[in-house]
């Protein structure tokens, strides 16, 4: 299962980088603006410069002919950019046009299984179904990635990949693995979230106590820690 980070905060992404899990980024207007960057292009192309994955960038605008622009323009920012489009008669029409020219294409804002069968007729390389926003007003997110992965299965000629979004919590993430759903994107705060277990810490902290009262240590002298290598 592919990690992607879903943000537009560039320390956030170097820091989640420098983990190496890091398979791609998402970004949307919404995160665009809470990161207060003034520059869309300058951000996005520095989002692109840390990370060899698939980097989404959303199209801001609703017709066609704008769409299709913005979506070229974008599209020639950097070689892992993913054009992302939103799931409307348009956005499907400028996805199947830039999937045609081999341009990645992610399809956002999929609320159910049709969208996401129309997503994949035109070609997207990623659907997005928005599981924490379905859970808001009481469906079932999770379900609905159920029934994504069961239909793209059951036919092949589909290469979409479903990309989970709007996901809160780990128990996202792992439903999301269980059911074999390709990727997930996440927010930082939840990417942390996966690695930590109280159980992890208070094993952890039992083991250097008790090595240290072996008196040994690992490294022999002059051997330093990587950092404070010449
Ligand atoms: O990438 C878009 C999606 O992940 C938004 O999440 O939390 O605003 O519903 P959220």
């Amino acid at each position: 299962m592919k990690f992607f980070v879903d943000t537009a905060d560039l320390n956030e992404i170097k820091d989640l980088a420098a983990t190496g899990l890091l398979d791609g980024v998402t970004t949307n207007p919404s995160l665009v603006a809470k990161s207060g960057h003034s520059n869309f292009i300058d951000l996005i192309k520095d989002i692109c410069a840390i990370v060899s994955g698939p980097v989404s960038a959303e199209v801001a605008a609703t017709d066609f002919d704008t769409m299709m622009a913005e979506g070229l323009y974008l599209s020639k920012i950097a070689k892992n950019i993913a054009v992302k489009v939103p799931l409307t008669p348009a956005g499907l029409k400028v996805c199947k046009v830039l999937s045609d020219q081999g341009t990645q294409v992610n399809v956002t804002l999929c609320f159910s299984a049709a969208q996401a069968i129309l997503a994949a007729k035109a070609g997207a390389t990623f659907v997005s179904p928005f599981v924490g926003r379905l859970d808001d007003i009481g469906e079932s997110g999770m379900q609905l990635i159920a029934d994504i992965c069961e239909i793209y299965r059951a036919y092949p000629n589909f290469k979409t990949e479903v990309l989970v979004a709007s996901v809160r919590s780990p128990m996202h993430v792992v439903e999301a693995a269980q059911l074999g759903a390709h990727v997930a994107t996440i927010p930082p705060n939840v990417i942390r979230q996966l690695f930590t277990h109280p159980l992890t810490d208070k094993g952890l902290a039992q083991f250097v106590t008790d090595w240290a009262k072996t008196g040994q240590k690992i490294l022999p002298d002059g051997v330093q820690p990587l950092k404070t290598r010449a």
